[in-house]
């Protein structure tokens, strides 16, 4: 099964890895759902905790929360699928808000993060000021934090649901999925829209898709190639000779 996809991929001069938060599970970071129930949403409401209405209610609460997920991302180490993606001239287009592709060592120009990162923050008002996450906080109990330019309050800069992706990452991720020869999907249960229509849009574009994960799911009928297993293990195997 592998061989001959890995000469595809090594004649292929356009690769595009679409992920998921499965890319990360191995590394320690929580998934949002999974079969046993232990996703962070079958534990936690997303309305409460990751939308604008759920901020504005309690903003302590939402600050505390994603200062528990920094400080996981902190302990974090990237895994072998991140490190394959390293090694590869593949291009990463990414729903995880995490920063282990970067630390892998993945180019910043061959990452697009669709639902932004959480290692930055942002203002919530309007006056526009964006820096990274200050690590020296999560040694702290203080997690909200105020804009330095205009004292609104300071937001993680992810995408929060009823809220739109940011436009600059969706136009290139769609001109990337229409021009890709070979999409590589790991680790997502394809279910957040818009981001899961870029799995039909490379197949329906004549890329070649494959898929890597554990469990069956929604998308699977739009994969040429559905490979069962985890990230660590078969995305290295998978980019071994892609060059
Ligand atoms: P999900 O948590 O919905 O799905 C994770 C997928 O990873 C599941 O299909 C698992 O079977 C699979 N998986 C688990 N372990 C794996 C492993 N070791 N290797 C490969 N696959 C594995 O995560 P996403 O699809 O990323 O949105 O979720 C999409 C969006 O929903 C997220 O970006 C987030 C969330 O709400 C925002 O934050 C806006």
């Amino acid at each position: 099964m592998m061989a001959p996809l890995a000469r595809r991929l090594s004649s292929a001069e356009r690769i595009v890895c679409f992920s998921g938060a499965g890319l990360s599970a191995e590394s320690g970071i929580p998934t949002f759902r999974d079969g046993a129930g232990d996703g962070l949403w079958s534990r936690f409401d997303p309305m409460e905790l990751a939308s604008p209405g759920g901020f504005q209610k309690d903003p302590e609460l939402v600050a505390s929360w994603y200062q528990w997920r920094r400080r996981q991302l902190l302990q974090a180490r990237p895994n072998p699928a991140h490190e394959a993606l390293a090694g590869s001239r593949v291009c990463c287009v990414t729903q995880n808000v995490d920063n282990l592709l970067e630390r892998a060592g993945v180019p910043q120009d061959r990452i697009i993060h669709l639902h932004g990162r959480i290692d930055h923050d942002r203002c919530n008002g309007r006056c526009g000021h964006h820096q990274p996450m200050d690590t020296g906080l999560l040694e702290t109990d203080v997690a909200l934090q105020s804009c330095p330019r205009c004292g609104d309050h300071l937001r993680p800069a992810v995408v929060w649901f009823g809220e739109s992706l940011p436009e600059a990452a969706l136009m290139e991720a769609d001109r990337l999925c229409r021009e890709t020869e070979v999409l590589i999907v790991v680790g997502t249960s394809g279910v957040v829209w818009p981001a899961a229509g870029f799995i039909e849009l490379a197949s329906g574009s004549g890329a070649h898709v494959i898929n890597i994960n554990p469990e069956p799911g929604p998308m699977d009928e739009h994969c040429d190639v559905n490979l069962r297993g985890s990230a660590a293990r078969l995305l290295p195997r998978l980019l071994a000779d892609s060059g």
